[in-house]
């Protein structure tokens, strides 16, 4: 029991009275009203002083097999983890893989059930939210084929992420993924995006497209970060993330652009340096090339 308080006239308490209690919004594009946890969990993702994220994806493996570059999980991922402000991966990978030391946030990939060797829209849910909670995910995921044969499935497949994860205060990241046919472009990312947004996703993972980007990003209520795509030079790919970045998006969420670039911790720190510092990409490039010397 605490103590009896003292009430003696002469012990005069500081109440602030006049001084208005401040009530700040939240550094994160539409995410002023979420929940404390929600909040908190968005704040490892996000730096909050750069209000930007450079995730490191390499979940490509629930799909792929060994993809080039990720062959070894457990020798390509750790040199790069201090370099990156969050992992994104499959749960065998992360148990597997990474040390449970590290201490840099995990958005968990929770989707399964194709591969690229049938129609990878067709996917279910594999990891209960309660697992991923146990792995002290900091936020789960599993992507949309928004046009595809099994569209429906994977918008419920989001619903339920969104649902579960709203139970404890665990984010979810709604991937617009992009089938064979359809066309990377303004329109069908903008509501790709903008579909997966108003089912209740507290960030998105799309693609960076031109013209029109700069539209994607106004037309979706929360946060968004790129993939990388395909492996590019590393010149262009950090042209495409600070092109990015200066149309709105808050990060990126790359994979074979950091990990199967020729010097991956070089690359890493060029793209953070464009992401988090609006390094111009050809500052970035001479940072990268002087790191990887
Ligand atoms: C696919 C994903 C992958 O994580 C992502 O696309 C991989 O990153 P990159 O394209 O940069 O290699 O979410 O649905």
């Amino acid at each position: 029991m605490p103590d009896a308080d003292k009430t003696k006239t002469e012990e005069k308490k500081d109440f602030g009275i006049g001084v208005p209690m401040e009530t700040p919004g939240f550094f994160l594009k539409g995410s002023a009203h979420l929940y404390w946890g929600m909040k908190n969990r968005l704040s490892h993702i996000f730096n909050p002083k750069s209000g930007h994220t450079v995730m490191l994806a390499f979940d490509h493996g629930y799909i792929m097999g060994p993809t080039t570059g990720l062959e070894r999980i457990d020798l390509a991922i750790p040199p790069l983890i201090p370099y990156v402000d969050c992992l994104m991966c499959a749960r065998g990978a992360l148990r597997a893989c990474i040390s449970p030391e590290v201490r840099k946030p995990v958005v968990m990939r929770c989707s399964t059930g194709a591969t690229v060797l049938k129609d990878l829209s067709n996917e279910v849910i594999g990891v209960t939210v309660e697992e991923a909670a146990a792995l002290n995910a900091a936020a789960i995921t599993t992507q949309v084929c928004i046009g595809a044969e099994y569209e429906r499935e994977t918008l419920e497949n989001l619903a339920y992420l969104i649902n579960e994860g709203n139970r404890y205060g665990i984010p979810t990241l709604g991937v617009t993924a992009v089938g064979k046919e359809m066309v990377r472009d303004a329109r069908y990312l903008g509501l790709a995006c903008r579909v997966v947004a108003e089912l209740g996703a507290h960030f998105v993972k799309t693609y960076y497209c031109e013209p029109g980007f700069d539209e994607v990003v106004a037309g979706c209520p929360v946060p968004i970060v790129i993939a990388g795509g395909k492996k590019l030079p590393e010149l262009q790919a950090l042209q495409m993330a600070y092109k990015a970045i200066d149309q709105g998006a808050l990060g990126v969420d790359m994979g074979r652009n950091i990990f199967a670039a020729e010097h991956p911790v070089a690359m890493a720190q060029a793209v953070a340096a464009v992401v988090h510092n609006n390094e111009k990409p050809e500052k970035a490039y001479d940072l990268y090339k002087s790191l990887k010397g």
